[in-house]
């Protein structure tokens, strides 16, 4: 499916309690961090620090991933859409859409997708290349939507990001229609042990200096590798989507472990 101006959420206004739709136009970047730009967050994730963070990579975040992943995040999205199986006119929220590259895949089955992030710079990114999409300013763990709007809501590489997993897990499920369908996309735990110990040296120790290379903000590369480690494995994940009411919760793993995409539905 080409875009055009005729790519409209249609009703967006309607699902929206609050919170606005990000306009097209020059950009307004980093307006959360009065201090100066925060260039790597800490553990605990003060959302101001995570927001600073991706403000501040937001310009090169796209090419960055697909260097430092060796190309396998175009891999990964393909089978997050394939999970999803979001259908022409389903409503389908993608949560801490960044620049709304996550997003794409299910724009492109004739969904209406809602990208949804609390970092203005990579919201403001994605609507400067995506103008069509409806990108909209929103906290995962405080979400603008009506109860029981979606179709599917779906969230890559966001979730080790927010600061109150489960709140985030919760409030998904509360704007998830009966019926609907969560997936998970997010990096996780080697299931080879061997392998696990080469991929955790890999990460701690070739990340930053490859990121040095090619983003504007290396230090924030340095947060990405500490907070994979400190990560929940696939089976915990699963047992805090089903206390957060999801049902029927199962994952699959892709790249051995590397990542893995956890997916429940709502009663
Ligand atoms: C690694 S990026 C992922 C972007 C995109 N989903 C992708 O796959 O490329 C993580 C995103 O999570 C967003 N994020 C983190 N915590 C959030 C929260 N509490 N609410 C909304 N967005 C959040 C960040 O602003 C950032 O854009």
């Amino acid at each position: 499916m080409g875009f055009s101006q005729e790519y409209r959420f249609q009703g967006i206004e309607e699902i929206l309690v609050s919170g606005p739709i990000v306009p097209a136009g020059p950009s307004a970047r980093r307006p959360y961090c009065n201090n100066g730009p925060v260039t790597r967050a800490s553990l605990d994730k003060q959302p101001h620090e995570v927001a600073s963070m991706f403000d501040d990579v937001a310009e090169r975040y796209d090419l960055t991933n697909d260097v430092l992943s060796l190309g396998q995040d175009r891999r990964w999205r393909k089978e997050v859409a394939k999970a999803v199986d979001a259908r022409p006119a389903q409503k389908v929220l993608d949560l801490a859409a960044g620049t709304g590259t996550s997003s794409l895949p299910f724009a492109r089955t004739g969904a209406y997708v809602v990208p949804c992030d609390f970092s203005q710079g990579m919201l403001q990114v994605g609507k400067e290349r995506q103008p069509w999409l409806p990108y909209t300013a929103g906290d995962a763990t405080r979400l603008p939507f009506r109860d029981d709007t979606f179709d599917a809501v779906t969230i890559s590489f966001g979730l080790r990001n927010v600061q109150d997993t489960d709140a985030a897990l919760r409030e998904m499920h509360r704007v998830t229609r009966p019926g609907g369908r969560i997936v998970i996309c997010e990096f996780s735990h080697p299931t080879w042990a061997p392998f696990r110990t080469v991929y955790t040296e890999y990460l701690m120790r070739a990340l930053p200096p490859v990121a040095r290379a090619v983003s504007s903000n290396p230090d924030a590369y340095v947060y990405l590798a500490e907070s994979i480690r400190a990560w929940p494995d696939q089976p915990a994940l699963a047992q805090r989507l089903g206390k957060a009411g999801w049902s029927r919760v199962a994952w699959r793993n892709l790249s051995g472990g590397i990542v893995a995409l956890h997916r429940g539905f709502k009663n």
